[in-house]
This record gives structure tokens, C-alpha cells and sequence, in this order.
């Protein structure tokens, strides 16, 4: 007999930043992404020694890719996985409507710059958080998570 898959056997997802600039945030985002479930890490363009803020040391537990590009990265996306743009954009769809893909890589961008938009136009999709002003890039990437993971779960149930 054909084996039937639940939707939450065929999701997954993944988070990371283009070009970080503080260490000590990316951390704090890792250690989101393990404790909520996340498959895999990366970062573009960037350095990362191992946090504090990290206290999960999250890249010993699912993998922590690192990519010279985004070009690198885009060939390497997983199969059937769609990139998701994390970022306060004029074309961006606020987070409230956002049906997320079964699987996902949420890609957030640098303190400083946020993502370009080149990057933006490779995605599949570009989300926003509700408010006025630009919040930081972990407490962004966690919040993002939280909203997969609830809006998944109400699936699941
Ligand atoms: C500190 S912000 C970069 C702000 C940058 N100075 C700018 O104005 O574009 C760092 C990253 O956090 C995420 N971020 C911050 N606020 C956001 C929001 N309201 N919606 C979506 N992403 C947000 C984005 O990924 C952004 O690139």
C-alpha cells in the first residue's frame, strides 16, 4: 500500500541573513530557529563565530550552511523549496495574509542595508511585519517563525 505523508512529514523550513553584521544577533536568531523547529541555517555573505547568544550552539544540532553568494545559495536552495524575502518593501505582502510554503527558506537581510533589490526580485515571495519602523533583524526572523509555526499548526490540529 502507498504510503500517505501528513503535510507536516513534507514541510520544512530554513532561516538566514545576507551579509550580517552582528554576530551577537545572528546568534540570538539560531537559537530562535533551533528551539522553533527550524531545519537548517545560513548565512550569505558574512562571517559568524560561535555566540553566547547562542546558547543551544544550534549549528551542532541541524546544519549551518555558509554561502559566498547568493548566487551560491539560490543553486543550493533544497528542492521544491521557496525562498521567502524578509523585508520592509513598497511590493511587499504584510505577513497577516502570507500562506507560507510547506517548505521554506526566509531569508532576512543585513542591519545596516537590509536586502537589495536584486535579491528581492529572485524571490518567491517578499513579507512584511505590521508597524512603522524597521525592527532587528533577529527579533524579525523569530517573529516570522512564530507565524509559520502557529499558522502551520492550526493544520496539523
Ligand atoms: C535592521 S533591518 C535593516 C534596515 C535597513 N536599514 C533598511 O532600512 O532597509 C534588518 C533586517 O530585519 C528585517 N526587518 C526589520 N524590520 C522588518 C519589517 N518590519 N518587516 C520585515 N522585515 C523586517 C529585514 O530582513 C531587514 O533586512
Amino acid at each position: 500500500m502507498k504510503q500517505q505523508w501528513s503535510v507536516k512529514d513534507e514541510s520544512f523550513f530554513g532561516i538566514g541573513v545576507y551579509q550580517p553584521k552582528t554576530e551577537h544577533n545572528i546568534g540570538t536568531l539560531w537559537r530562535s530557529a533551533y528551539v522553533l523547529g527550524a531545519s537548517f541555517i545560513f548565512i550569505i555573505d558574512g562571517k559568524y563565530k560561535p555566540q553566547h547568544s547562542d546558547t543551544a550552539k544550534t549549528w551542532s544540532k541541524i546544519p549551518f550552511y555558509r554561502y559566498e553568494s547568493f548566487d551560491d545559495f539560490y543553486k543550493a536552495l533544497p528542492y521544491s523549496t521557496q525562498l521567502v524575502g524578509v523585508e520592509m518593501n513598497g511590493n511587499s505582502q504584510a505577513i497577516r495574509t502570507f500562506v507560507h510554503p510547506s517548505r521554506g527558506a526566509y531569508l532576512l537581510g543585513a542591519e545596516d542595508n537590509g536586502l537589495p533589490i536584486p535579491i528581492l526580485e529572485r524571490c518567491h515571495h517578499v513579507i512584511q511585519l505590521p508597524g512603522e519602523g524597521s525592527l532587528n533583524v533577529a527579533v524579525s526572523g523569530s517573529i516570522v517563525i512564530y507565524d509559520r509555526i502557529q499558522k502551520w499548526e492550526s493544520k496539523w490540529s
